[in-house]
């Protein structure tokens, strides 16, 4: 039976309907213990989720939505290999990477993974902290001061945001990234290395992606061109892959590969050998500890009650926005310039694992899946799109990640910056009556404030989640990555899809190879008139 059709999404509906006018400020007055009851703990995290249009009564009928459509069997069933990514024939263990080594085994085909995966950590840890200390130098000897990471979506983002982040963490090697094909990507990265000193990373699961080829073909002719050896390549060159095979042929020596497995989707895969640049950037040690907090996630996802289980609530609450209140959007404001990456990677995390229109077993979903996420740094975002949260006429939830401390002290920016994210989240909760409107304008003529009050005025009910992080650390770092992967799985379960799979993308990966020779040639093939102009164009644009 489809979700939509079960009685829990009826009583859902009515639900809504019977408590469409309830306003959240309303709630908040008629209940001063409204942030007690609706606010969760871990260590170094906080999760405040009372700024949302939902009593107690939601809640309970969210989490009975939950149990109705089997989250505590699919979790296990996740949780322990099976393979429930049924289009890919695959098993689904980002959980399994950030395991302790003396965990209980988890099987796939019959076979613990637990050592292999800490057999591959080990490595790639290792060689970091060998660039890291020195002791691999480059091919004439040199100390290694740049590593380029060359990959694309979960082969770049994950790892991007968390170097990102990080930042006051860093060790002594630069960690560059290269993702696009478009050449203005490379080339100012290029333009400031020094071969002799540089070590690329082609990072792909596949080992077949176009883009990621393109640029490590770019990548070796370019080191060439500075004049070192094809066998330096050895020295210079590694990869990170599932298809070790195919990272050999392009010519890295085998110890030079860090392998990856077929039962970890690409943007899940920052806790495993793709994270190399993370460990790169921040030692053995720091990578270990955003291991560890993502499995305390781990642990509080798979043991909480829903009730107090944070991605389970943060997964419920947006699916009462998207499903029951047709919510065009969600926002992600990371009060965080280090993070600001955060609304990108989520961007690839939830559009890539929910925008699918059949369920598991191929018939229509039925209601609407995923949702457009977006957002920006905060304080840059209240000068741009919250303007259409403050007073647009759209419901639009917002996530607002906050740390509480800076390890950069410069005067009170920090203060500042967490004053701002507490302000706004006040705002799009209360919004501003038109009688205070008024009120604030009682020094103007008469006919001039009633002109103004209404463009004053704020409906506010705007809802919002606060995270907020003790200090953006490699723990809680973990813990935050992890709840959002947590987050849509549990979406995913209720809406009966597979958010571990994405052939819409792979569409694309064979889209443009029809068209990028004929960019050269005069014979076209058959396109619609639209294409064929553009194509004759960029034909005129680059004739010589
Ligand atoms: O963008 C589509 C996609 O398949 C992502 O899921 C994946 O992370 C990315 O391409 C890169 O793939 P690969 O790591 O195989 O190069």
């Amino acid at each position: 039976m489809k979700i939509t059709a079960s009685p829990i999404w009826q009583t859902l509906q009515q639900h809504r309907q019977q408590h469409a006018d309830v306003h959240m400020r309303t709630q908040f007055e008629q209940d001063p213990q409204r942030f007690e009851r609706m606010h969760e703990t871990l260590p170094g995290l906080l999760f405040d989720y009372s700024k949302n249009r939902a009593s107690e009564e939601t809640l309970h009928l969210l989490c009975q939505l939950a149990e109705t459509a089997g989250l505590a069997e699919e979790a296990a069933a996740m949780r322990r290999g099976d393979k429930i990514n049924i289009s890919e024939g695959r098993a689904v263990l980002h959980t399994a990477l950030r395991l302790p080594a003396d965990a209980a085994p988890v099987r796939v085909d019959g076979e613990n993974v637990l050592p292999k995966i800490h057999h591959e950590l080990d490595r790639a840890l290792a060689f970091a902290e060998s660039l890291i200390n020195g002791s691999h130098s480059g091919a004439t000897g040199k100390r290694i001061t740049d590593f380029v990471h060359i990959g694309i979506g979960g082969s770049d983002i994950g790892p991007q945001l968390a170097v990102q982040a990080l930042r006051p963490y860093h060790k002594n090697v630069r960690v560059h990234f290269v993702s696009n094909a478009d050449d203005a990507d490379i080339a100012p990265v290029l333009a400031g290395l020094c071969a002799e000193t540089t070590v690329f990373c082609v990072a792909s699961k596949s080992f077949g992606t176009p883009e990621t080829l393109l640029n490590a073909h770019a990548a070796r002719s370019w080191f060439r061109e500075q004049g070192l050896h094809e066998a330096d390549i050895a020295r210079h060159f590694v990869a990170i892959s599932s298809d070790v095979a195919a990272a050999r042929n392009f010519g890295i020596a085998a110890d030079n590969v860090f392998a990856m497995f077929d039962w970890v989707g690409g943007r899940y895969s920052v806790w495993s050998a793709i994270g190399l640049p993370v460990m790169v950037a921040v030692g053995e040690s720091k990578f270990r500890h955003f291991l560890a907090g993502a499995h305390a996630m781990d642990n509080h996802f798979f043991n909480t009650p829903y009730r107090h289980n944070i991605p389970v609530l943060l997964a419920l609450l947006g699916i009462w926005y998207n499903n029951f209140h047709q919510a065009p959007g969600q926002a992600v404001v990371p009060y965080s310039h280090n993070l600001r990456r955060l609304p990108g990677y989520l961007q690839q995390l939830d559009m890539e694992s929910s925008g699918k229109n059949r369920t598991l077993h191929g018939q229509t979903v039925g209601c609407d899946t995923g949702t457009i996420v977006f957002g920006e740094e905060g304080v840059n975002c209240q000068h741009a799109f919250f303007q259409l949260l403050h007073q647009g006429t759209r419901l639009i939830p917002s996530d607002f990640i906050v740390p509480m401390r800076t390890p950069y002290r410069v005067g009170r920016q920090h203060r500042f910056v967490v004053a701002n994210a507490f302000a706004q989240t006040e705002a799009f909760m209360r919004g501003k009556t038109l009688a205070e409107a008024r009120a604030e304008l009682a020094g103007l003529p008469e006919a001039e404030r009633e002109a103004l009050a209404p463009q004053k005025t704020f409906p506010g009910n705007q809802p919002s989640n606060t995270i907020l992080l003790d200090e953006l650390n490699p723990f809680n770092l973990g813990m935050l990555m992890a709840m959002y992967e947590h987050k849509i799985f549990v979406q995913g379960v209720v809406w009966g899809i597979n958010p571990f799979d994405q052939w819409g993308v792979e569409y694309g990966k064979v889209l443009a190879k029809t068209i990028e020779p004929e960019l050269n040639r005069s014979d076209i093939s058959a396109h619609d008139s639209s294409t064929c102009g553009l194509i004759a164009y960029y034909r005129r644009c680059n004739a010589t």
